[in-house]
C-alpha cells in the first residue's frame, strides 16, 4: 500500500520526512535506518541535525545501513557517499560510528564485500525503516532500469548514461565520473519494514508515475514498492501535478 502525502515544496517534504524518521528514532531507540544519499535526503538530515541539537534527539543506539558507495572513491574523497553521510549527518549528532554502515568502494574484493553486505542486512533483520530518493529514471539505489529483472543481491551495478549525466554536476572533471557503484539489491532494499520515499521536481513526474501508475517492471526499478505493504511517499506539488496527467 502506498500512502500518498503531497506537500507544497521541498523544505516541507523534508520537514514531513525528517519528522517521521524521528518518532522511529523515539520510539524504538535502537533502530536500524536504511538511508539514502543524493540531493533528495539533504533536506531531511539538516532537520534530523536540528532536532538533535535543540530538541535531544538520540540516535546514541541506533545503527545506519546506506543504500551504496560509488566503486573506486575513499571515504575521504568528497564525493563519496561515505563522505556525504559523515558530513551532511553522523559528525554532527551522537550516533556511534561504528553503527554507520556503507559499503567500502576500495574494496580488492567486491563479491565478498557485497556478500558481507547482505549477511550484515539479515544479520540486523533488514531495516526499520528505508528512506529513499528516486532517479530520474526510475532507479533505487543503483538499481538501474534493466529489461529482464530485479537483482535481488547487493551488487557492482554499471550506471546507465542517463546517471553518470545528472551525477555529472557534482564532478569537476567529467572524467572523474564513477562508472560503477556497489548498491544494494531489491531483496535488502525490500526486507524494510517500512518505507520512506521522497520524490520532488518536475523531472521526477516519470519516475512518480512509475511507482504511483505504471507496471510492476524492472525497466521502471522504483516500481516494486507496489508490492511492499508500508510504504509512504512524501511528493511536491510539481513533481505530482505532472503523475496525475
Ligand atoms: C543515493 C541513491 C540514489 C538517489 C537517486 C536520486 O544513495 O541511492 O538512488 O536516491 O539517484 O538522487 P537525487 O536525490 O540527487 O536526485
Amino acid at each position: 500500500m502506498i500512502e500518498i502525502i503531497r506537500v507544497k515544496d521541498y523544505e516541507t517534504m523534508s520537514l514531513y520526512a525528517a519528522r517521521l524518521v524521528a518518532a522511529q528514532v523515539r520510539l524504538v531507540p535502537d533502530s536500524v535506518l536504511g538511508l539514502a544519499t543524493g540531493s533528495t535526503p539533504l533536506g531531511m538530515y539538516r532537520e534530523l541535525v536540528r532536532q538533535h541539537r535543540e530538541e535531544g534527539l538520540d540516535f546514541s543506539q541506533v545503527t545506519t545501513i546506506n543504500l551504496d558507495e560509488y566503486c573506486g572513491l575513499p571515504g575521504t574523497n568528497e564525493q563519496s557517499y561515505r563522505y556525504y553521510m559523515d558530513s551532511n549527518f553522523f559528525s554532527k549528532i551522537n550516533i556511534d560510528p561504528d553503527l554507520t554502515f556503507i559499503p567500502d568502494g576500495m574494496t580488492t574484493d567486491i563479491d565478498a564485500c557485497c556478500e558481507m553486505y547482505d549477511e550484515l542486512i539479515d544479520f540486523l533483520g533488514g531495516t526499520d525503516i528505508q528512506v529513499l530518493g528516486v532517479g530520474e529514471n526510475g532507479h533505487i539505489a543503483f538499481n538501474e532500469p534493466h529489461g529482464y529483472c530485479f537483482t535481488a543481491k547487493t551488487h557492482k551495478a554499471e550506471l546507465t548514461e542517463n546517471t553518470m549525466e545528472v551525477n555529472s554536476r557534482f564532478f569537476d572533471d567529467p572524467a572523474e565520473i564513477p562508472r560503477y557503484a556497489i548498491s544494494m539489491g531489491m531483496r535488502g532494499i525490500m526486507s524494510s519494514k517500512c518505507f520512506l520515499i521522497m520524490i520532488s521536481g518536475a523531472q521526477k513526474a516519470d519516475a512518480g508515475y512509475g511507482l504511483l501508475r505504471g507496471e510492476v517492471t524492472p525497466r521502471c526499478p522504483v516500481s516494486i514498492l507496489q508490492l511492499h505493504p508500508n510504504v509512504k511517499l512524501i511528493v511536491t506539488d510539481d513533481a505530482f501535478g505532472k503523475i496525475k496527467d
